[in-house]
């Protein structure tokens, strides 16, 4: 099966989590797309959404899906969204598609997070994919300085302006043993608004293609 046919699948069964009336959280990228297409088949049903991105927006919108501030609807019950990283105890690095803040606010804010993914994205340990790192732009260097002595290589997503007016910086060739650890000290760099690590909070289930995958326990 494709990589595109197991995000279809997965995007499929996760919209099984969808109940009446609700207002559901959903995050950005090419997985979501598709979710968002088959949340279209069911807007009549739904409340609406809280976008996690422009580019999100964009498409509920374009469906005639009511996009509401996640300060006017409160705590959600349901969050979906991709991943790029995927460890087995549902820890995450996300922030491919540069949209990381702001799904780290609808995740936090969410009872439940479904992750959909294609099994490409399975890994033992973190940090295979560059963590991102979203940085207001005057600590750029900054916030690069300060990973290089935790022996991460910063790398600047040049030409990438973020929905919030930031910019990315990817960090390649770390081998992730701590993942909470590494996310709360880089959450404390000045000038950091938040990294793409999401292991304090991560997914609640995991759907690769169209079956929930077990969660390794510590
Ligand atoms: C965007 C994200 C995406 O969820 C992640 O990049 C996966 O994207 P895709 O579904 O296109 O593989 O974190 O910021």
């Amino acid at each position: 099966m494709s990589r595109d046919e197991q995000k279809k699948l997965a995007a499929e069964k996760a919209l099984e989590y969808v109940e009446d009336g609700m207002v559901v959280g959903v995050g950005t990228g090419s997985t979501v797309a598709f979710f968002i297409d088959g949340l279209a088949r069911m807007k009549n049903r739904i409340e609406g959404a809280v976008s996690s991105s422009e580019q999100s927006t964009r498409q509920l919108e374009s469906h005639g899906i009511p996009v509401f501030d996640l300060n006017a609807v409160g705590p959600l019950k349901l969050y979906v969204d991709g991943a790029d990283e995927c460890d087995p105890y549902n820890r995450l690095i996300k922030g491919g598609g540069a949209a990381l803040t702001r799904e780290k606010i609808i995740a936090q804010a969410s009872d439940r997070f479904i992750c959909i993914i294609d099994a490409a994205k399975q890994v033992e340990h973190l940090g295979e994919f560059p963590v991102p790192v979203e940085v207001i732009p005057m600590a750029r260097s900054l916030v690069a300085r300060a990973i290089a002595k935790m022996d991460g290589h910063p790398i600047w997503r040049e030409n990438v302006v973020t929905d919030n007016g930031n910019w990315i910086l990817d960090v390649h060739h770390w081998r992730i043993a701590d993942p909470v650890g590494l996310e709360a000290k880089l959450n404390q760099i000045p000038g950091v608004v938040t990294c793409g690590l999401f292991a304090a909070r991560g997914a609640d289930e995991v759907i690769i293609g169209g079956k929930v995958r077990p969660i390794r326990r510590p």
